[in-house]
């Protein structure tokens, strides 16, 4: 009988640092076993900016988790995001080895191999190369060519990249707590495995994952992740701009928004007043809630057409008939998913995890859509390079991904 085994997923966020064990066994689904959860420290827009105040947020955290699932963490996989991720589609064209006859798996392991094979340039690093379709012999939109008759075969791949020296921060913080980086995944794939169903990947969807520092985004068509875009505001400039405002801290901001913010201030009460502490922290001031509410808003609007843009440049056409799914901290805010209904598109919805065996209350929010669905992406697909921590990601890398993922679809059919 085979051996259960333990996988844990470390979200190395901008407000928090979230661990999460999980139990696999042959032929289960994974069960989470124990999460930490806490605020972080050390990363600006989700970037390592101070190595030392990063690694104690997240020994604190896998301790917490260590304690609660009675074992030590040795090793882990880590969410990475930023605005230095860059990621494109590129179709590349193979011949098959015997002409006329059917393609094999290592047609399309050569495929693969072929359509990622060149070296990132200077202070890039692989990070996944994920095949999308296959065209044969013109044909476009193939899911799985084995068995297929064709003489040319292409790939396109889905291949997103970062600065290798900001990855190499994030793992140096995670080492530094005492825990192996086994691998990394993209974060915004990772969410769209906690929140996005099977029939949405199908018929297209965009996911924006709000959090602290960034907005994430993936859009998935015909089944396969088609586009991804990180965009460098999140929840903590909606705080910055109440903070700036009204003269207030951040934190007593922070505090203010999360309590009273909504994204559609003409909801609320014209009267209703709270008060915040103005910069010396020893006097208070009234302040009328629409006014806050209508500074939220603002900076939402903001935000939605940003998100907005970054599908445009991408060629996404008919965003208001696409369904979008909102996900992270901030999509917790009232009133945001009209906002975003009245100004991107008619099909919005929040995501939320849930359906994984042993989900804690505390981690059904849109909040921890990364860190559950690390935890998903990592044992479903084990999409993630073994080697690109100390390397770049060579072929032999992206051969071995390439393997698991043939297996993993081969098992599907
Ligand atoms: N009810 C709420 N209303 C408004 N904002 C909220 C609410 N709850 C949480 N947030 C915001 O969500 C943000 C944190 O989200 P999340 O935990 O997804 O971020 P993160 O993963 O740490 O950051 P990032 O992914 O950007 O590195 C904070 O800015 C917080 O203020
Ligand atoms: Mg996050």
């Amino acid at each position: 009988m085979e051996k259960e085994t333990f996988l844990t997923a470390i979200d190395v966020g901008t407000t928090k640092v979230c661990t999460i064990v999980a139990r696999l066994a042959p032929g289960k689904d994974p069960e989470i076993v124990a999460s930490g959860i806490v605020p972080s420290q050390g990363l600006k827009k989700a970037t390592v900016v101070d190595i030392e105040g990063a690694a104690n947020a997240v020994r604190a955290s896998v301790e917490l988790a260590e304690g609660e699932a009675g074992m030590k963490v040795p090793w882990a996989y880590v969410g990475v995001t930023g605005s230095h991720i860059e990621a494109m589609n590129q179709w590349t064209a193979i011949e098959v080895s015997n002409h006329g006859s059917v393609i094999t798996p290592r047609d399309m392991a050569v495929a693969h191999v072929s359509s990622v094979s060149s070296e990132p340039s200077d202070n890039r690093q692989l990070l996944h190369a994920i095949p999308r379709l296959y065209s044969l012999d013109g044909l476009k939109g193939i899911r799985n060519p084995v068995g297929m008759h064709a003489q040319n075969l292409q790939v396109e791949t889905h291949v997103i990249q970062g600065a290798a020296s900001l990855m190499a921060n994030l793992v140096r913080s995670v080492e530094k707590a005492g825990v192996k980086v086994k691998g990394m995944v993209l974060e915004p794939l990772a969410s769209g495995e906690a929140v996005l169903t099977p029939e949405e990947r199908e018929m297209g969807v965009v996911m924006v994952d709000i959090g602290g520092g960034t907005s994430d985004i993936a859009v998935f068509k015909e089944g396969a992740i088609f586009h991804t875009a990180v965009i460098p505001v999140g929840g903590h400039q909606f705080s910055n701009d109440i903070s700036m405002a009204f003269d207030t801290p951040f934190l007593a901001a922070e505090e203010a928004k999360v309590k009273y913010g909504h994204a559609l201030p003409e909801t609320v009460d014209m009267r209703e007043e709270l008060d915040l502490p103005v910069l010396n922290g020893i006097t208070q001031i009234k302040v009328s809630r629409r006014e806050l509410c209508q500074i939220v808003k603002e900076r939402a609007h903001e935000l939605l057409e940003l998100v907005r843009i970054k599908l445009e440049q991408a060629e996404i056409k008919d965003i208001s008939g696409t369904k979008l799914v909102l996900t992270g901290g901030t999509a917790n805010l009232p009133g945001l998913e009209e906002l975003a209904r009245q100004t991107l598109s008619g099909h919005v919805r929040v995501g939320v995890p849930s359906g994984v065996k042993g989900l804690p209350e505390k981690l059904v929010n849109p909040a921890y859509a990364t860190s559950v669905g690390m935890l998903l992406w990592c044992s479903s697909r084990e999409a993630v390079h073994d080697n690109h921590v100390n390397g770049k990601g060579g072929p032999l890398a992206l051969y071995s991904q390439f393997i698991r993922w043939l297996t993993s679809i081969m098992r599907a059919k």
